[in-house]
């Protein structure tokens, strides 16, 4: 079937109604993060000059010919015959030239160091690919992780085994996710004298994208690992604390009501997730021809109006640990800044929010 995302148009086979199959894969659900994914690359070319863009895990093809269509120097690479076919069609079909590598992408990012803009989406867990990708790129490590459940502490054991860190099922799930998938790239970045910088992340609940910049510097590897630390969570009234650093000091009882229900979680990333100038400057380069531009837009306008803080909260699960009905999101966060806190929405769900107040300040306030 034909497929058209920005000004591409390409080929892929009829995919699976389960998903799961093994003809080239193709998931138009992901449309948005490629348009988001091209919007990030016109910025970053803007910003840096920067040429060469290895698509690691290609299958059709579709982020490269779409970075092509950019100006990019763009490589394509994957381990399945079909897919390497797919994308030689699809460059030619788009009239755009291409490198197309019929090989394993750790043994390609082994032996090709010093591309600029790195890419991996692979299925499920990056971090197969990260030790490589962080020696090979230059300048920029893009990242799609699809396997929320081990990420989010749904899957324990899973997330525990592909992220060497503690991920819990906690009520920020999303950002969870986000932030031990950030926590476990830099760590495997900073084993090479890397350090990172994360410009850009957004989560949804097929999957995390986060853009990082790398600094080849020993130390800058160290200020990344200053941004590592835990979460300590209370199930029983929602309080959260975090701990900086490497060496887990949990909580035994919650400072807020006393419970002996703490979950920690970590080490997670605690730093910044993305930043803001950068986040309005992709913003300002969606442009009309990407089929998810409105969305794309409201998303990057959440992103850029987000506090940066370790953890959000659901403002439905609030109400309902306190027993009552929840009134309008509007109508909480401005309880919240009248009363001189921060508050934000966020752009994890529609009844998500950040603020510095803590829950016993919340519940004061807004009810
Ligand atoms: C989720 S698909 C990529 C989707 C594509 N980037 C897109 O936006 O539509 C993952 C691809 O990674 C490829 N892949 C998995 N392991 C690989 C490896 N070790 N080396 C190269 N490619 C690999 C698979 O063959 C598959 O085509
Ligand atoms: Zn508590």
């Amino acid at each position: 079937m034909e497929v058209h995302e920005g000004t591409v148009t390409i080929e892929v086979p009829e995919q699976p109604e389960s998903g799961v199959g093994d003809v080239v894969f193709y998931n138009p659900r992901q449309e948005m993060n490629r348009d988001i994914t091209v919007a990030v690359l016109r910025t970053w070319q803007d910003r840096t000059g920067d040429e060469s863009y290895l698509d690691a895990n290609a299958a059709s093809g579709i982020r490269g010919v779409r970075a092509a269509a950019e100006g990019w120097n763009v490589t394509c690479c994957d381990y399945d015959t079909d897919a390497v076919e797919h994308c030689r069609t699809n460059f030619t079909r788009n009239d755009l030239d291409g490198r197309i590598v019929h090989r394993d992408a750790n043994a390609y990012m082994h032996e090709n160091k010093g591309v600029d803009v790195v890419d991996l989406d692979p299925f499920g867990t990056p971090i197969p690919f990260a030790d490589a990708a962080f020696q090979c790129a230059r300048s920029l490590v893009c990242v799609t992780a699809t396997d929320t459940a081990p990420l989010c502490g749904a899957h324990f054991q899973s997330g525990v085994r592909s992220y060497s860190a503690v991920p819990r099922n906690t009520d920020f799930h999303a950002e969870m996710g986000l932030r031990i998938l950030l926590s476990a790239l830099a760590r495997t970045a900073a084993r090479y004298d890397v350090g990172v910088t994360p410009v850009l992340s957004h989560v949804t609940r097929h999957y995390v994208r986060t853009y990082l910049a790398t600094s080849h510097r020993a130390t800058d590897a160290n200020a990344t690992m200053d941004e590592l630390g835990y979460v300590d969570h209370c199930e029983a009234c929602l309080y959260r604390t975090t701990t900086e650093g490497l060496i887990a000091n949990p909580h035994d009882v919650c400072p807020n009501c006393e419970s002996t229900r703490i979950n920690t979680a970590g080490p997670l990333w605690l730093g910044p997730t993305h930043e803001v100038d950068f986040v309005t400057d992709v913003r300002e380069r969606i442009t009309e021809e990407l089929g998810t531009a409105t969305r794309s837009r409201r998303l990057l306008d959440t992103i850029a109006d987000e506090i940066d803080r370790p953890t959000h909260y659901d403002q439905h699960r609030l109400s309902k640990q306190w027993g009552i009905s929840a009134i309008s999101m509007d109508e909480f966060l401005e309880a919240l800044t009248e009363s001189g806190y921060e508050a934000s929405r966020t752009h994890y769900g529609g009844t998500t929010f950040k603020t510095n107040a803590d829950v016993e300040a919340m519940r004061r306030i807004t009810t």
